[in-house]
């Protein structure tokens, strides 16, 4: 076969052919995705010529009245001799007949594909015909169609932005599947690559079980007596859901027997569900059936998402985001900020394993708590909301959760694989909880190491990171474990886990760390005892619902805090923001240095502390931050270091190790990027010396970390020059409105989304 130059240039000496990709094309069956993909492939120059053969003569006129192809086949042996890629697009019923129709005239150089929606009975026919599958023969599925069918609804932008699945099999030849891989990006579509049983059992959920139910749904309103008024007052759900009944009842009878069985399973697993919905109405069940299209409402919309790459599940990190700051801006006015994101994840969790519904008011909606909440939701909680921040949830009891059918995907955050993981590791089920690249690359082995001792049988990646594979059924003891490190998702994953355990346990850390678990905990009644570093807590029995209301995020807050401080003119209010003192190091360190900062209206909201912030520009002075604000600061060092770049003279900053296993190495980003913008900062191991000066414009990269991109942000307001930042979208994980309340208040940012090629 050949194949001419990819992308190659005009130039004196080229023939002709050197600018298609293939020279002739045979397209086997002139339906509606045949003769799309015929059309496309003659629109796109991918093939020089495109030839079709049909069974129907007038397919084959038509086709070529219509442009689609070239020329209809008049003779198959000599079609066959001369092409160099053959597509059968027929039903795949037809596959073996019309295999051993080509087999004697295939040359061993040509490649054939298909277009059939189940792939294990292609792979078959080929085995019947050939004795083998042909190294030249790669499945392939494109998933899109219409209820349309024939030549006439031939259309070349079928397939754009649309997923083909190629199913190569083991002895496939790589050359054979590039081609027919570049054959389909001709068109516009997206490339997967799947195994072939796989690829019939997704489809068999995704797309033969819903056509199944339309054509059986209107199969049997047909046959009620009232049919005729029953379609005449059809409403608009009713429509939208049969619409695939108009499809081609031989493709997808067809369709039922290549699939059978992966169908009958997918049917099974439908009619069990429907049987329960049925259940439920027959008991007047209001709660389960509520439940069952709550959840069903949530999935739908967490696919949705995962499709469009705007779920927290999928990686937010495709999406190319940046933000650009115009200089010269103050911050002015009272700033609202989201909801604190550890009382979020915290809440959540004991709110599913309350018995009853408990609401949470506040709760920050991000693509961090929302995977938290999907967790949950997977392991059958019934939430309703997030609404303007309101939660309902329906406690399912301590042991009542549910196996989740697939792994638990938590995105970026380790807040949440860290906590589930400790609660996990007690339940009589197996789980396997897994992450976004960065969520990927972050230590686990933190937490699975004291779990283990506790009983837990748990195991990690390669490199100690997710995904985190945790065998259910197993007894738990207690455990007194002293951290190496301080960290208040390990302190919080085994305290979870202590509440299934047999016996007391003891956590002792080496510097206090936020305790959001432990006042949750005291709220709830568990028994559970704090002397000064170490938290001693009891198993408990029941757990009951309650009404929290979560106050704002002081780690989101502080980039105003830090932004108002550092820009001439500036006085900010943040509003009901915690103060909690085992969060407050950010506080401390700035007014050491010199910041304006007053905390009103102080109050006890839920066991935590609550305050109203004040913040005014003052100059600031660099100093030695003392090693005792480290832990209770952690996540505010990417804006501490701003600050520290506008202040007089040095600032010194170690013990901060840790950094460099948060969403990024924040000690690396920071100093690459405020050295880009002018400041001298020298990296230590496990700190930075920062001299202030004057912050000027530039490019720099966040390196697809929240807080060091809110940081850059902050920066600009000082900045002598416009800043870019790039890799911003993960900012919605624990801010998703940064831009828009950051601009209300004064700072000239704006994001514009980049285009990025996959
Ligand atoms: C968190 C604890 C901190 C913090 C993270 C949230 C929590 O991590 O960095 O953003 O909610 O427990 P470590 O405790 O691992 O330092």
């Amino acid at each position: 076969m050949s194949i001419a130059k990819e992308n190659p240039k005009k130039s004196p000496g080229h023939t002709a052919d050197d600018f298609f990709m293939v020279r002739n094309t045979l397209i086997i069956g002139l339906g509606m995705i045949g003769g799309s993909l015929a059309k496309a492939l003659k629109e796109n120059g991918f093939s020089r010529t495109v030839v079709g053969f049909d069974r129907s003569q007038q397919a084959v006129e038509l086709g070529v009245q219509m442009g689609v192809i070239d020329r209809g086949c008049q003779d198959i042996k000599s079609a066959v001799t001369e092409a160099d890629l053959i597509i059968l697009a027929v039903p795949v019923k037809a596959t073996a007949k019309v295999l051993a129709m080509l087999k004697p005239y295939l040359n061993a150089e040509t490649i054939v594909s298909d277009v059939g929606s189940t792939k294990g009975s292609v792979i078959a026919a080929a085995v019947e015909v050939f004795g083998t599958v042909p190294a030249n023969f790669i499945p392939a599925h494109p998933i899109a169609g219409s209820e349309k069918s024939g030549v006439q609804s031939a259309n070349s932008q079928l397939f754009v932005k649309h997923k083909v699945i190629i199913t190569p099999h083991s002895l496939a030849s790589q050359q054979a599947t590039q081609m027919i891989a570049r054959m389909w990006q001709s068109t516009g579509a997206e490339i997967l690559q799947m195994d072939v049983k796989k690829h019939d059992e997704v489809l068999a959920a995704t797309s033969h079980l819903p056509h199944l139910l339309a054509f059986s749904l209107v199969d049997s309103l047909a046959q009620e007596s009232e049919s005729l008024d029953i379609f005449r007052y059809a409403a608009g759900g009713f429509r939208d859901f049969t619409r695939i009944a108009a499809s081609d009842p031989t493709m997808w009878s067809d369709v039922c027997g290549a699939n059978k069985h992966a169908v009958l399973q997918q049917i099974e697993i439908f009619s069990k569900g429907l049987n329960r919905l049925k259940q439920a109405i027959e008991a007047d069940d209001e709660q389960s059936i509520k439940g069952i299209f709550i959840r069903a409402r949530a999935a739908r919309e967490h696919f949705g998402k995962m499709l469009t790459g705007t779920a927290y599940a999928a990686d937010s990190q495709q999406k190319n985001i940046s933000f650009f700051i115009e200089p010269n801006s103050v911050l002015k006015g009272q700033i609202k900020v989201p909801g604190d994101k550890s009382i979020s994840h915290r809440a959540i969790i004991f709110a599913a394993l309350g018995d009853g519904i408990s609401e949470i008011n506040g709760f920050l909606n991000s693509e961090d708590s929302m995977a938290t909440v999907q967790a949950l939701r997977d392991m059958g909680v019934v939430i309703e909301g997030p609404h303007r921040g309101q939660l309902k949830v329906y406690g399912v009891g301590k042991d009542g959760l549910c196996p989740p059918s697939g792994d638990l995907c938590l995105g970026n955050s380790g807040t949440s694989m860290r906590l589930l993981t400790g609660l996990l590791a007690a339940q009589k089920f197996s789980t396997v909880l897994s992450g976004d690249h960065s969520l990927s690359s972050r230590p686990m082995e933190r937490i699975a190491e004291p779990l283990r001792k506790m009983g837990a049988e748990i195991s990690t990646s390669e490199n100690g990171g997710a995904p985190i594979h945790i065998k259910g059924g197993q007894t738990l003891q207690g455990i007194d474990y002293v951290m190496p490190i301080a960290s208040a998702q390990v302190k919080s994953s085994i305290m979870l886990a202590a509440l299934y355990a047999q016996g007391s346990s003891s956590i002792t850390q080496p510097a206090n760390t936020r305790n959001h678990t432990e006042v949750l905990m005291r709220t709830l009644g568990i028994d559970i005892e704090v002397t000064d570093k170490t938290v001693t807590i009891q198993p408990c029995g029941q757990l009951p619902s309650f009404t929290l209301a979560i106050p704002g995020d002081l780690s989101s807050a502080a980039f105003f805090i830090v932004g108002a401080t550092i820009c001439i003119g500036s006085n900010v209010v943040l509003k009901g923001i915690g103060v909690n003192p085992t969060r407050m190091g950010v506080i401390h360190i700035l007014k050491l240095m010199g910041a304006q900062i007053v905390l009103q209206n102080h109050r006890e909201i839920n066991g935590e502390a609550v305050a109203d912030i004040q913040v005014e520009y003052s100059t600031l002075q660099g100093i030695k931050i003392p090693r005792q604000y480290v832990s209770t600061a952690i996540d505010e060092f990417p804006v501490i270091f701003v600050a520290a770049s506008c202040a007089l003279g040095i600032t010194k900053i170690n013990g901060l190790s840790e950094l460099r296993h948060k969403e990024s190495d924040r000690i690396k980003v920071m100093v690459e990027g405020l050295r880009a913008l002018g400041i001298n900062i020298k990296e230590q191991n496990d700190g930075v010396i920062i001299e202030g000066g004057q912050l000027q414009g530039g490019i720099v990269d966040s390196k697809g970390d929240h807080r060091t991109a809110m940081a850059f942000a902050i920066a600009g307001l000082i900045a002598r020059g416009p800043i870019e930042i790039s890799n911003c979208s993960p900012v919605a994980t624990s801010f998703p409105e940064f831009v828009e309340n950051s601009a209300k208040a004064g700072l000239r940012i704006r994001k514009e989304e980049a285009n990025v090629s996959s």
